[in-house]
């Protein structure tokens, strides 16, 4: 490769809605193959974003460009090249889980969408429950089909909006690895979280929207490096209560059989 345009180039977007200016000039570029974090409380913009870049909605002045298509002029070419994950699951509740992928694959004109719907169920550990209504899923599984959908026809560039809200640890840290994955085979991921341990454990550059603008952008530690170095006091590590709640639950079926017979 010998390129090195960015995946995502966002530069001076602003977005009011009727009076309320959200954006106020938001620039960002987001390297291809990278996983790309966007902080920022509730109602900051984090969404609107999502929306902007993938077509969904436009901007009131400022240029974005997603696989080097501009999101304004070359719409069609953009959703080609992407996939969009969106803070609310978009699965048909009626239908399997594995019926949904068929519908996906179908929709984007895939030669052989059963066996491309059955490959993604194993991916995301969904085999067993490929057959029964999405009615019936827990969260985690739904973000897991859903993200899978996402997936089909292979975009370059993935937009996960919050992906991991309201999932219990096991199954935020499933999400986490599928994401982790997807960024090693080359694909490039833009998600938004309001968990700042999601980003830190994911992320390559982690961006904080704040007030409209980008008021910080770099890697975990160019971040930590822009606070003063912290006391150093000498405690006993705690666990995190995430460890406690893991460790206590356990990861898998063995420990729950475990505890059963003691
Ligand atoms: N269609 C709309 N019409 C009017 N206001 C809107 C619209 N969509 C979003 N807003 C407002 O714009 C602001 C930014 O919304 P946005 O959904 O982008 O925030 P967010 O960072 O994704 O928040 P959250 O963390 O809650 O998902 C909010 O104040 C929201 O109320
Ligand atoms: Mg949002």
């Amino acid at each position: 490769m010998t390129t090195t345009a960015p995946a995502i180039r966002v530069t001076s977007i602003e977005k009011s809605y009727d009076d309320l200016h959200v954006l106020r000039g938001v620039d960002f570029e987001v390297a291809p193959g990278s996983i790309f974090a966007l902080l920022g409380s509730n109602g900051a913009g984090k969404t609107t974003i999502v929306k902007i870049l993938s077509t969904l909605l436009g901007s009131d002045s400022g240029a974005a460009t997603v696989n080097g298509y501009d999101v304004t002029t070359e719409p069609l070419q953009v959703r080609e090249s992407i996939s969009l994950t969106g803070q609310f699951a978009a699965v048909d509740e009626i239908l399997t889980g594995r019926e949904n992928l068929v519908l996906v694959a179908k929709l984007r004109h895939l030669p052989n969408p059963r066996q491309v719907a059955d490959e993604l169920l194993e991916r995301f550990n969904l085999t067993d429950a490929g057959a029964r209504r999405v009615a019936t899923y827990s969260g985690g599984m739904r973000r897991r089909l859903d993200i899978a959908m996402s997936l089909i026809g292979q975009p370059k560039v993935l937009f996960l909006d919050e992906p991991t809200t309201g999932l219990d640890p096991e199954a935020r840290i499933d999400v986490w690895h599928v994401i982790a994955d997807l960024a090693k085979s080359g694909t490039t991921v833009l998600l938004t979280t309001q968990y700042l341990d999601e980003a830190e454990q994911l992320a390559d550059r982690i961006a904080i929207l704040h007030e409209g603008r980008i008021i910080a952008n770099g890697t975990l530690a160019e971040l930590k490096a822009l606070l003063p170095p912290a006391k150093v006091e000498y405690v006993e590590k705690q666990p995190t209560l995430e460890e406690i709640f893991l460790a206590l639950v356990g990861k898998n079926e063995a420990s729950q059989n475990t505890e059963v017979q003691s």
